[in-house]
């Protein structure tokens, strides 16, 4: 079968992709071939083509976090799947594709009736907002949690996924124009141009149980700062390490040492910690299946709802990951059929 894939083949803002098709082989023993119909687009994948998260993917490399398809063949010994069954997968690489094999136990089914293109917008967002709210920062019903980005993609999955929880008070800091999404979905909304989350935070409730932050520099240290006592940092991504297009390691740097590393030493009671959507993979080695499938079953009965979806053609993926730098409201998907 011939796939269709596109490369990121250098570190630069531009004419940095390029569509490769190239013949894939039967999958083999304990794998399945998917026809991919869809796959997401994220803030991730611009950083991981710029270079900017440490020991992520070297081009050439094929970008591309979550993919939804049908799978089309079995290796021997694949049990539990079925021709022609919709599934969706999260992957470190290798989204941006029309065909690709993977292993068996990484494909979980996606519900009868649910759209590829709406099962690729939530995948990966919903699975690692779910994963940090149940299983690092276990949040249950009474405590309060503040949310940077709170209208992005991730952002609004962590408020979705808090509504479900109910009783959990959120600050949500996002732009001005944002602030009623946000309040729509019963956060205190903040608005981090003009306003001081910190402040907000210890004027109504002194502190709270965890802070999510996709911001990374000396911004990791400030949501430390606004823990309670026995409260975590859950520090998940670095767009302060790649600002109006140029990286900047040393902000990466000055993140884990000031927001992580050293304030984990500290004999306060908090704790700190950076997570990734394969983190909890040797520990909890069933919570991939269990919350991937968790996600797609609460997108099923319509109790999440991605913000708006934007399609694109597979081969325009070079625009999609230009959108993603420049900052795009809602969530961008490839259709890759
Ligand atoms: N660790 C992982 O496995 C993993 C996986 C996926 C994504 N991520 C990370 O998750 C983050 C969010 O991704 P996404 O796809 O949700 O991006 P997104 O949809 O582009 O949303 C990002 C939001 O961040 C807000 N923002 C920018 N600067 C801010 C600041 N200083 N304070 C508060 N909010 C700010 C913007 O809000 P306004 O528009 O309102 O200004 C924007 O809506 C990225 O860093 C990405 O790398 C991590």
């Amino acid at each position: 079968m011939q796939t269709t894939q596109v490369y990121a083949v250098n570190r630069q803002q531009t004419d940095c992709l390029e569509v490769r098709t190239t013949d894939l082989e039967a999958p083999p023993a304990g794998h399945a071939r998917v026809r991919v119909e869809a796959a997401g687009v994220s803030y991730g994948d611009v950083l991981f083509q710029r270079g900017v998260v440490p020991g992520g993917p070297k081009p050439p490399f094929v970008p591309g976090c979550d993919l939804v398809g049908v799978v089309e063949s079995v290796g021997a010994g694949v049990t539990g799947l079925e021709v022609g069954q919709r599934v969706a997968a999260l992957v470190v690489s290798g989204g941006y594709t029309t065909g690709i094999n993977l292993p068996a136990e990484r494909l979980v089914p996606v519900p009868d009736g649910v759209d590829p293109v709406r099962a690729a917008a939530v995948s990966l967002n919903y699975f690692i907002a779910h994963q940090m709210l149940h299983r690092v920062a276990r949040i249950s019903s009474g405590q309060s949690i503040l949310v940077h980005g709170a209208s992005g993609g991730v952002g609004l999955a962590f408020l979705q996924l808090a509504e479900h929880i109910g009783g959990v008070t959120v600050f949500g800091t996002a732009s001005a124009a944002n602030l009623d999404l946000v309040r729509r979905h019963g956060a205190v909304a903040v608005d981090y141009r003009n306003e001081d989350f910190a402040v907000a935070i210890r004027d109504s409730v002194g502190g709270v149980h965890a802070a999510f932050d996709p911001i990374g520099g000396p911004h990791f240290f400030r949501s430390y700062s606004v823990l309670r006592r026995g409260g975590r940092l859950v520090a998940y991504g670095q767009n302060d390490a790649l600002r109006d297009g140029k990286p900047n390691m040393f902000i990466g740097a000055v993140g884990f040492l000031g927001g992580i590393i050293l304030p984990n030493l500290r004999p306060d009671g908090k704790k700190t910690g950076f997570y990734n959507a394969w983190s909890l993979e040797k520990s909890q080695p069933q919570a991939y299946r269990e919350d991937l499938a968790q996600v797609l079953d609460l997108l099923s009965a319509d109790k999440i709802a991605p913000r708006e979806i934007h399609t694109l053609p597979l081969r325009e993926a070079g625009e999609a990951l230009a959108r993603a730098e420049r900052g795009v409201t809602g969530k961008l998907v490839l259709n890759c059929t």
